[in-house]
């Protein structure tokens, strides 16, 4: 017979916890189990917080500093709370001879941020990717997961503010 596991209790009532501990149930709740339990709290919220990652360390018995060390280690993982709306500009080689300076510029004037970073006001996450394969097309960004492509700084710019301004 299989030992039911006594979970601690997550860090709040969301019901999307209840598929992290699936997971790690699945997995016996053993330490073995860090990545696919990061996965799961990354898929359910978006996101790894401080609050997670210590109910991931308490939960599989991991210490904080190697729940951390994996957190940062993988790019997939992040531990800031993105924006709504997401632009992922190509960073890749042909992309950057094509003029993905300019478009970073652009941003940067426009938003006040760099790559990598979220808005103030929790509306736009900018991110940076490496050659994403369609390099005939650049200089390539993405928004809310629509690829643009040959694109100038001023059409990123309204393509930015069309989906900002769409939710107001
Ligand atoms: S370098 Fe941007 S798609 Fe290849």
């Amino acid at each position: 017979m299989q030992r039911l596991s006594n979970l601690p209790d997550p860090p709040n009532s969301d019901e999307k916890w209840k598929g992290v501990q699936l997971v790690m149930r699945k997995h016996g709740q053993s330490p073995h189990a860090l990545i696919e339990t990061l996965h799961a709290v990354q898929h359910a919220f978006g996101y790894l917080d401080r609050d997670s990652l210590t109910y991931v360390s308490d939960a599989l018995g991991v210490p904080l500093s190697k729940v951390y060390g994996v957190a940062t280690f993988y790019q997939y993982f992040t531990l800031k709370k993105p924006g709504t709306h997401n632009c992922v500009v190509c960073t890749g080689t042909a992309c950057y001879i094509k003029g993905v300076p300019k478009l970073v510029e652009a941003l940067k004037e426009r938003y006040g941020m760099a790559l990598d970073e979220v808005s103030a006001d929790g509306s736009l996450t900018l991110q940076s990717a490496c050659c994403i394969g369609t390099c005939g097309l650049a200089p390539i960004a993405s928004v809310d997961g629509e690829e643009l492509g040959r694109l100038s700084a001023e059409e990123l710019l309204d393509k930015l503010e069309e989906v900002i301004h769409g939710d107001a």
